[in-house]
């Protein structure tokens, strides 16, 4: 049957994400989930949909959450696209931005799924090295040189589609700030894609930057902040125009009743949102002051995670990730290729930020480990 397969899909090797290993198995600090139990309002939403009934397809753009949303963020419903997930609002942009053999710019180290979609979609992906401080080259908002660039390739004379930027980016838990980002915009022959799955976590936002350009879009998601990884629902905010040719790209009914009802609620209860902010980011400063004591090196995090990287080499991340999994603690082992250029290691640790138990826990390992 492989013959038949579009050779773009043979050729790329499939994204790969975090282990989930079975409930209890081990404590999850791997995939930036969010330890604590949702707004208590979700599961109540998500109960009374179910005994409604769920013969009837759902509302085709998630009204009551375009709603809540507008509410919430103060921008117009008519502005945000809701997705299964903001993975599947990144497939409806990689869709209708990137042409086939064009290309699609990303940071690097960055989320590693961007590529992924750039190969699915029979397009390349350039991809501009972060500098060691986790800023951005100018060249990102312009051309940039081939030696500047991560290992793979640009296809010559490609047509640009599609930037893509989180901010704050993972795994380093940096942020560019908004003027830089206006600039790229500014500079940039196509839209840029500022990926906010994390900026809930983070000082600030930058919703204000769609109201000031057409060319900035946001995408949020409600896996890490509202806790509901599990849930898949996630958004994007970009201007009216943009939104209704992206309705055209997706699934007729990409979002079901079930999760249309718990993220509406979801977003409503800010108090909740709040709440939780505050516990994970002291845990957060723990982690990375800990951390930092232990001897690794750790940028600033405005997300739940923190980038951990160990500066003597005779120190195995991969040591650490191994015994920290063989006790029971998950955390993220990650390998960019092409990363040593800058960084001097291409690997390091990801942790995600978790209970303030779980956190101990997971660092008294370390410091066993490392004694
Ligand atoms: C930068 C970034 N964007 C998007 C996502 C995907 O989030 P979702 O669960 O909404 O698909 C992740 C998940 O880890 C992420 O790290």
């Amino acid at each position: 049957m492989s013959e038949y397969i579009r050779q773009n899909i043979l050729d790329m090797p499939g994204y790969i994400p975090g282990e989930q290993p079975k409930k209890g198995e081990a404590v999850k600090m791997n995939t930036n989930e969010n330890p604590y139990r949702a707004s208590e309002s979700v599961y109540e939403a998500i109960r009374r949909t179910a005994d409604e009934g769920l013969s009837r397809y759902p509302n085709s753009t998630g009204e009551s959450f375009r709603l809540a949303a507008s509410d919430v963020l103060g921008i117009p419903a008519d502005w945000i696209l809701c997705g299964n997930g903001s993975d599947d609002i990144l497939t409806i942009l990689t869709r209708a931005f990137v042409p086939e053999n064009g290309l699609l710019r990303l940071a690097y180290p960055s989320y590693i799924l961007y590529r992924s979609l750039a190969q699915i979609q029979g397009a390349a992906s350039e991809e501009v090295l972060f500098n060691i401080d986790w800023t951005l080259p100018d060249y990102f908002g312009k051309a940039p040189q081939t030696e500047t660039l991560c290992h793979l390739r640009p296809i010559p004379e490609a047509p640009l589609g599609l930037v893509y930027l989180p901010v704050p980016n993972s795994p380093s838990g940096t942020v560019i700030p908004k003027e830089r980002l206006l600039e790229f915009a500014e500079s940039l022959p196509c839209p840029l894609l500022i990926d906010e799955a994390y900026a809930d976590f983070a000082k600030e936002n930058c919703i204000d930057l769609v109201r000031q350009t057409p060319k900035i879009m946001i995408s949020r998601t409600l896996s890490k902040s509202y806790s509901l990884a599990g849930l898949r629902f996630g958004f994007l905010i970009a201007r009216p125009e943009t939104i209704s040719e992206l309705i055209k790209v997706k699934d007729s009914y990409n979002c079901d009743s079930l999760s249309i009802a718990a993220a509406t609620a979801a977003i409503t209860d800010q108090k909740w949102r709040l709440e939780n902010r505050e516990k994970i980011l002291a845990t957060r400063r723990y982690l990375t002051d800990r951390m930092r004591r232990l001897g690794f090196t750790v940028p600033d995090s405005q997300a739940n995670f923190t980038w951990n990287v160990h500066p003597d080499r005779t120190v195995s991340h991969k040591a650490v990730y191994e015994y920290l999994k063989d006790h029971g603690y998950l955390v993220r082992y990650m390998v960019y290729p092409g990363w040593e250029k800058i960084a001097g290691r291409d690997d390091g640790l990801r942790i995600t930020v978790g209970t303030p138990e779980q956190t101990e826990e997971c660092l008294d390992l370390i410091e066993k480990f490392l004694s």
